[in-house]
């Protein structure tokens, strides 16, 4: 039977494409069966569309303005909220592909062992949204020679932080520019992520 995947993106959601042609050309063995993005302007939303999947624009905004001044709550009842949606399509397993929230334990809990997280830098390296730009400024000031790519779970409230499914390295070239250094770890990514995904359905 294949796998049910939900995917969770917050930007131009190349590696949700990935993931997206890999069904289709049943290179993984899964669906996507639901999206959601948290920014309204998130690409990932049309590529869903565009593949006939559902997709829903889920914010944090109006959970903010519920609890003013207490973030956290308001993170842990949007957080509540959106495993509620989420575990009623019954997933198998959901990714986290470019999705810029921390997710609390009134989500995780619902998923144990359930969520990953795609990540462009090595375990332990450049936690947090700017990995390649850090990975950049740390070439550019150490000589840094290579960056990566890692997939892991995400079972708490660790930035990037988890037990890792899969990981690649990325070599930084005396040529390369920021721009070529991105396009070389997103095309990592997009293989890597699938790769990790069919592994860690097939354990
Ligand atoms: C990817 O590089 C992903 O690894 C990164 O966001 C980008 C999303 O690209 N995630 C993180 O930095 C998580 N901390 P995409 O929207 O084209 O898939």
């Amino acid at each position: 039977m294949k796998a049910r995947l939900v995917v969770l993106a917050s930007g131009s959601g190349s590696n949700l494409q990935a993931i997206l042609d890999a069904c289709a050309e049943e290179r993984l063995e899964a669906d996507v069966v639901f999206v959601v993005v948290n920014r309204r302007s998130a690409r990932a939303a049309q590529r869903a569309q565009e593949a006939g999947v559902p997709v829903a624009y889920r914010p944090l905004g109006p959970f903010r303005d519920e609890f003013p001044g207490d973030i956290r709550r308001a993170r842990e009842t949007y957080d509540a909220a959106l495993a509620r949606e989420i575990g009623e399509v019954q997933p198998d397993l959901v990714v986290q592909a470019g999705w810029m929230h921390l997710f609390s334990a009134a989500f995780l809990d619902r998923f144990p062992g359930m969520v990953v997280n795609l990540h462009p830098a090595m375990p332990g390296a450049f936690p947090g949204a700017h990995a390649i730009d850090d990975a950049w400024a740390a070439h550019q000031r150490d000589g840094l020679d290579h960056t990566g790519v890692m997939v892991h779970l995400v079972p708490d409230e660790g930035v990037d932080n988890g037990p890792v499914l899969a990981a690649q390295r990325v070599d930084i070239a005396h040529d390369d520019s920021r721009r070529s250094l991105e396009a070389k770890v997103h095309a990592v990514e997009h293989e890597l992520l699938v790769r990790a995904i069919g592994d860690y359905l097939q354990r």
